[in-house]
């Protein structure tokens, strides 16, 4: 064996999606997400595009989110069925959080690549950022609220109209025990096939 496979299994296994609302006031650290980011890189990429692009959001700059993603909230849907309990607590959430990252897809010009394969390669780079999270005791959660597609922000992240916003991604530390969870067994989704 190469290399600790017992080790990347248990980090696969136990990278937890937790509600930044259980996340401590533990701050998270540059040097932190710089690791995260860096890993992120490195996901597969067809034709090495690298068409991720991150968008890091701490300390001060989070005001600049508190500022516009409410706004954003509230300017994309319909007034029946604007949530003010949702308002208030994306509110809280940016308030609460040390550090978000958002997470796009930039369209390469020559457009040589699928567009549904630039997607995968960020959701591949989203999956490294995640589990280089779990390695520090961090979760990465990933949100994708509809507005997130919408024009106005791709104009906040100065994107042009063919990238794509695709997650915002709050990092922190749980408040309390590391989350379990479970999947369904190998034989549910495997066919195997040998003759
Ligand atoms: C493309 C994508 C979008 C997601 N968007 C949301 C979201 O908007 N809100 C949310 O609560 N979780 C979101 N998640 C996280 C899932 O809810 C989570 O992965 C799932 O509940 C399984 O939990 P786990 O990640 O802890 O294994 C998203 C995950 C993916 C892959």
């Amino acid at each position: 064996m190469k290399y600790n496979l017992s080790e990347i299994t248990d980090i696969i296994r136990n990278r937890r999606s937790i509600s930044p609302e259980k996340f401590s006031t533990r701050k998270v650290h540059r040097e932190q997400l710089e690791m995260m980011l860096q890993n992120a890189s490195w996901a597969p990429t067809h034709g090495l595009t690298q068409p991720w692009r991150f968008h890091v959001f701490m300390e001060d700059g989070r005001n600049q989110l508190i500022e516009f993603l409410p706004a954003l909230y509230q300017s994309e849907t319909p007034v029946d069925k604007f949530n003010a309990t949702k308002h208030e607590r994306l509110i809280s959430r940016l308030q609460h959080v040390s550090a978000i990252v958002i997470v796009s897809m930039k369209r390469d010009e020559t457009k040589k690549i699928k567009e549904l394969e630039e997607h995968e390669a960020v959701a591949c780079a989203i999956q490294n950022m995640s589990l280089t999270a779990t390695a520090y005791g961090l979760s990465c959660f990933w949100s994708s609220p509809g507005y997130i597609y919408s024009a106005a922000m791709k104009d906040f992240l100065k994107l042009s109209t063919e990238d794509l916003c695709l997650a915002i991604c709050y990092i922190g530390y749980p408040q309390e025990e590391w989350p379990k969870s479970h999947r369904k067994p190998l034989e549910y989704f495997t066919t195997w096939i040998t003759e």
